[in-house]
């Protein structure tokens, strides 16, 4: 283990710059009182300085500075977890509770998508309904624990009844008195959730301290209309169990205060507020209060971990050739063969022909014949809508308009297979879409579209990897085989970046 910075500052330079001109001060005469003094001193120094220094080298762990002789991944979660952190083993999947706000009706066809990524296993928590299942004839329906709403016609309302029932939830869920609950998460029954993400960002958190943890909308028409701060409920949001407490103590109040607030999430939102305790809002909880095809911010999630997605009956299947139900499979298949990577963004180059291509591994591959810039694949294309008004914007985030040429727009490829190979390593393959009619035809085209196939290597990342990782770096990909192309199919390799390199045209 290495020295803390600290001890190599006082046993080393530090000290070697302060000694010379001292001991050249020593031999003067005169003020000997003072000289005295500063030699008694100097000495002491010297003794301590010299112990500290045998101690270190002779002991493999400091006693001296125990706060700073951390590796960098405990320093590193420290800072979020302050207090009774590093008594407590750490948080994982045991120990969040799901509560799905559902009804009788919706459940009997939305359980298929919360199944696609519950894991019976694993798992912990409850679909929310309004009554009894009387005819859920469906095995499936039953795969999910399911528990009735209480006490909650009751109060009064001015816009649904329904909406006072699921704020409720996060308070019914506390009233379970379930052991080692540290998190409670709350989803509609359209929302799919990626556990594996979220155990990692919350992990990050201290559970014994109040966090409202989510994301709010992507129209800033919804963002206005109810509030920036709000975790908006389609996208998920996560409640620590203190806070929890607090609102089981004042949900009844807030629900007769806000009784003429407009969704159950507004009325979390706002009673949270009386707590004194705001968002904190993460980029990978995806409410997707968007219109028409998700595709744009798909391909070019933001540098986060994917969290969530909502809203899957009201957009395009996110797959062109597939159901929603089976996109959604599709994704949530490779997402557990790599569940940090999902959706992560890379961008290489072929500077010899001159092409470009955006990696968004799991999901979809684009392929410029020309030269983008990272700058410019960063920005979604705007395949969507806002969600109210069915309008170009504005958006939370910017975005590219997708030009109606068809010489101007990437050649697409989406997921085919997804290898989980040997040691670590996985191979994605993604296989070109497109419509004849709607191809371009310029030769520098034609070339790039000989490539049926895209295959992309890489190791598995870290599992921990957005846990640990406080300032995360896009990684890097080249392709394998840029000399022979014939076969149509392209290799590429996604791998961390060197230190020095950088996505430069
Ligand atoms: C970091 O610290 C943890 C526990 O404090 C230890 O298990 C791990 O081996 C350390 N890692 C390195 C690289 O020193
Ligand atoms: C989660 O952590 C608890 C300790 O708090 C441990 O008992 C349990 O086995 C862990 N579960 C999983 C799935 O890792
Ligand atoms: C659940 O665990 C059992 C036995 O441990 C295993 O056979 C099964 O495949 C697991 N199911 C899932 C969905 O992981
Ligand atoms: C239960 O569902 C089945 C099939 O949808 C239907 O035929 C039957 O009438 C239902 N029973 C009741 C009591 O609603
Ligand atoms: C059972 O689920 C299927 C879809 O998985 C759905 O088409 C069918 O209507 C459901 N049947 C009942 C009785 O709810
Ligand atoms: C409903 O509220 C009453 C009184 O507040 C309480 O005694 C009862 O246990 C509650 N029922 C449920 C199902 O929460
Ligand atoms: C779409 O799916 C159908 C049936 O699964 C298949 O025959 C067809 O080739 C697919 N189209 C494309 C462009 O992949
Ligand atoms: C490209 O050429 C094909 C066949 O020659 C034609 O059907 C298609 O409309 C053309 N596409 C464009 C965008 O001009």
């Amino acid at each position: 283990m290495s020295r803390s910075r600290l001890e190599q500052l006082i046993s080393g330079s530090r000290l070697e710059q302060l000694k010379p001109p001292t001991l050249v001060a020593l031999p003067e005469k005169t003020k000997a009182l003072l000289v005295r003094c500063m030699r008694v001193g100097l000495i002491l120094c010297l003794i301590a300085s010299i112990a500290l220094g045998l101690c270190s080298a002779f002991s493999s762990q400091s006693h001296w500075f125990p706060l700073l002789d951390r590796n960098r991944t405990r320093s590193a979660t420290s800072i979020f977890s302050t207090t009774g952190v590093d008594s407590e083993p750490p948080t994982n999947i045991s120990h969040i509770l799901f509560s799905i706000g559902s009804s009788v009706n919706t459940w009997r066809d939305r359980s298929r998508y919360a199944e696609a990524w519950w894991d019976r296993n694993t798992t912990r928590g409850y679909v929310w309904l309004d009554a009894k299942p009387e005819n859920l004839t469906n095995v499936s329906a039953y795969y999910i624990p399911y528990r009735v709403s209480g006490n909650w016609t009751r109060f009064k309302y001015s816009h649904s009844q329904s909406a006072v029932r699921i704020a409720r939830v996060v308070v019914d869920s506390f009233n379970l008195r379930l052991p080692n609950v540290r998190w409670f998460v709350m989803g509609d029954d359209d929302t799919v959730f990626f556990p594996h993400n979220l155990v990692s960002v919350l992990s990050r958190y201290d559970h014994n301290r109040m966090y409202y943890i989510g994301g709010n909308s992507e129209s800033v028409e919804q963002d206005v209309m109810h509030a920036y701060d709000m975790a908006f409920g389609g996208g998920g949001f996560a409640i620590s169990y203190p806070l929890a407490a607090r609102l089981a103590e004042l949900m009844d109040g807030c629900l007769e205060r806000y009784y003429n607030m407009y969704g159950s999430d507004q009325r979390v939102w706002a009673c949270v507020s009386e707590t004194g305790v705001s968002l904190t809002q993460l980029g990978g909880f995806h409410q997707f209060d968007i219109r028409g095809d998700p595709y744009g911010v798909l391909a070019a999630h933001p540098l986060a971990p994917l969290l969530s997605l909502h809203h899957i009956d009201a957009l395009a299947p996110i797959f062109p050739n597939q159901t929603h139900l089976d996109s959604i499979k599709s994704l949530v298949h490779a997402y557990r063969v790599d569940p940090p990577r999902i959706l992560q963004q890379s961008v290489c180059y072929d500077r010899r022909r001159k092409w470009t291509v955006s990696i968004s591994w799991g999901y979809t591959l684009q392929l410029y014949p020309t030269m983008v810039s990272a700058l410019d694949l960063r920005r979604p294309l705007q395949t969507f809508k806002t969600w109210r008004s069915w309008a170009d914007g504005p958006f939370t985030f910017n975005t590219r308009p997708v030009s109606s040429n068809p010489c101007e727009r990437p050649i697409t490829y989406f997921l085919e297979h997804v290898k989980d190979g040997k040691s670590g390593n996985t191979l994605t393959t993604y296989k070109r879409f497109g419509h004849k009619e709607r191809e371009c035809n310029r030769t520098d085209y034609h070339h790039a579209m000989a490539m049926q196939r895209i295959v992309v290597l890489s190791r598995k990342m870290d599992p921990q990897y957005w846990t640990k990782e406080l300032a995360p770096r896009r990684q890097c990909s080249e392709i394998k085989n840029r000399a022979s192309l014939r076969g149509g199919t392209m290799m590429i390799k996604i791998r961390r970046c060197r230190p020095s390199e950088s996505i430069t045209i």
